[in-house]
């Protein structure tokens, strides 16, 4: 498969690169996740992507000299901003938010390997973007086995041709990925490339006893086996995942009200917060209604705001958050840190909850 500036094996050098980077930032991955990697390659489906430039524009990048080694490179490559696609972008390019990439080829790595995918399991992906996961999917189980769903109508017809090309039929469809896609239900492995608070029960009904679910949950990737009592437990992947979230959410585009807010002094830095294994344990510790933007709070509930600028936070509504989060950090460092692998996650009719046993052996459970 060569490109118009391309050889095949350049083409082929450029996968065998990637592979090791990823070999050396996972670790011990199965060779099976390091074979899928080797063999399907990511540049048919990131033909023109986005290069966010140092005025805050994103500009289309299209095949140039440079264009294979970013492809080739383990980084997550911006696609659709706001709604736009690369592919339709002009050359002086869009300011605002991305709304679809290419994940981070590691990151990749490290959810597939914990899905641990066997040829022919049925597996449901939640979020098609450009389609590479979801070709990497149709490698490891086959194609006929593979459904991928996104939102957007362009990006699951793009992914669908582009994925034919490949030599994969998969089923690609716009739905709302929030309900799964009971039609081809039930699946052996459910994974999600875009982040959610909660998982939406349909991921958890639609996969089958001793299935598995690997998504972004609350900032890090959740691995649970289905129990045949209907539940779900797990635990969490080393590694921070900052995922797009799953859209109708419902709790993008706020503020923090600082017109209407007062401050004060704190003992703990605002850059705490810049820590992924703390922010982690101090959004467990804020609760399912706080939204947090790097050092910004927010509760859904009663309208509290917090906004943290070095040793001063700025604070509104009736709740001060910043004293959750200087509690979190006193109970983080009285229990050494705990790392989010260290946590157990369990889904059920109950409510979906984090779990945390202290040195001491007591558990602190947190609803998410
Ligand atoms: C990080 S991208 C996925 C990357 C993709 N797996 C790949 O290999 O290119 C996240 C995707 O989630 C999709 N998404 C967001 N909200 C969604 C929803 N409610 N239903 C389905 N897909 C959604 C976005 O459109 C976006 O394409």
């Amino acid at each position: 498969m060569t490109t118009l500036l391309h050889d095949d094996e350049q083409l082929l050098r450029a996968r065998v690169v990637l592979a090791s980077k990823i070999e050396r930032v996972s670790g011990a991955l199965s060779s099976r996740v390091v074979e899928a990697f080797l063999n399907v390659p990511r540049h048919p489906f990131v033909p023109v992507f986005y290069r966010l430039e140092q005025d805050g524009v994103h500009r289309p990048c299209r095949a140039d000299a440079g264009w294979l080694r970013e492809v080739y490179a383990d980084r997550v490559l911006v696609t659709e901003v706001d709604g736009v696609h690369a592919e339709d972008a002009g050359p002086e390019g869009v300011r605002g938010v991305a709304t679809s990439s290419s994940t981070l080829p590691s990151l990749m790595a490290d959810m597939l390997d914990a899905l641990d995918v066997r040829p022919g399991d049925r597996v449901l992906e939640i979020g098609t973007g450009t389609g590479y996961n979801a070709a990497l999917l149709c490698h490891l189980a086959g194609a006929a086995h593979v459904t991928t769903v996104d939102r957007a109508e362009y990006l699951v017809a793009t992914a669908r041709t582009r994925l034919g090309e490949a030599g994969f039929e998969a089923v690609a469809v716009r739905v709302d990925g929030a309900d799964g896609y009971p039609d081809g239900a039930p699946y052996d492995r459910v994974i999600a490339t875009c982040g959610v608070r909660r998982l939406p029960p349909a991921w958890l009904d639609q996969c089958v006893p001793g299935g598995l679910v690997v998504a972004p949950v609350g900032g890090a990737v959740a691995r649970l086996t289905k129990l045949p009592d209907g539940r779900a437990v797990g635990r969490f992947l080393h590694r921070p995942a900052a995922f797009m979230p799953l859209r109708g959410e419902g709790t993008a585009g706020w503020e923090v009200a600082e017109a209407r807010a007062g401050s004060r002094a704190t003992e703990l830095d605002s850059y705490v917060l810049d820590d992924p294994g703390f922010a982690f344990w101090a959004d467990l510790h804020l609760g399912p209604t706080v939204v947090r933007d790097g050092r910004a709070l927010r509760d859904f509930a009663d309208g509290s705001t917090a906004r943290a600028h070095g040793r001063t936070v700025v604070l509104g509504g009736p709740r001060d958050l910043w004293r959750t989060v200087e509690a979190a950090h006193r109970a983080w460092l009285d229990q050494n840190r705990p790392r989010r692998e260290w946590l157990t996650v369990e889904a059920g009719p109950e409510g979906q909850f984090v779990g945390c046993t202290a040195p001491d052996g007591s558990t602190v459970r947190w609803s998410l």
